[in-house]
């Protein structure tokens, strides 16, 4: 599924207005979205800015382009299809000493979740991709599910996935082929 102005619509921002409230915006702010998605937050961060400047941050091309978009009303904004751990090398680019704000929503917007070639929802058959930058070379959920044994697989459940009851060997034995 290519993303659309109507997915954009359909995804809500969670904790929208508390978070934006502690990042205490000053006009003349130099802030941070670190997980840009489809441009919630930060449309709200650059009503609030005037010359102040707002650098979004996403490792999802299409969210990028998508943001794009929604945001295109105004100028004081640069977009970076990057992941945030490259934050330092941003902000040398851009000679930026410091911020005044950073925000992270970490997770997966509305749209990833509903593209149906993604892997992220079990609702779709799709194969197990789970890429938020899908033309990396990172690996694909299929391929460290295929590459790694079973006691590997339990472990990475566990911790990544903070899975209690990971030692589910029957369903992580199944997605192997
Ligand atoms: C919950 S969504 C953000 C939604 C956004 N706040 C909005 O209002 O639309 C999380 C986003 O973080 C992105 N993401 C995940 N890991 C990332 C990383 N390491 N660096 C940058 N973006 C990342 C995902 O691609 C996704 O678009």
């Amino acid at each position: 599924m290519v993303p659309t102005s109507s997915t954009q619509n359909r995804h809500i921002p969670v904790m929208l207005m508390e978070s934006l409230e502690n990042l205490k915006i000053k006009k003349n702010g130099i802030y941070v979205d670190g997980t840009l998605g489809l441009g919630g937050h930060s449309e709200i961060i650059l009503q609030q800015i005037d010359s102040g400047l707002l650098i979004g941050i996403d490792r999802d091309k299409d969210s990028i382009s998508l943001s794009k978009k929604r945001l295109s009303s105004n100028n004081n904004f640069k977009l970076f299809n990057d992941s945030y751990q490259n934050l330092n090398i941003i902000l040398e680019e851009l000679k930026l000493e410091a911020v005044d704000g950073i925000l992270l929503d970490l997770g997966l917007s509305s749209y990833q979740l509903e593209d149906n070639k993604r892997g992220f929802s079990h609702k779709y058959e799709s194969s197990l991709d789970m890429r938020f930058d899908k033309n990396s070379a990172d690996n694909t959920a299929e391929d460290i599910i295929q590459r790694n044994e079973l006691e590997e697989l339990t472990r990475i459940f566990k911790e990544y996935g903070e899975e209690r009851h990971a030692i589910n060997c029957k369903k992580i034995k199944d997605l192997k082929r």
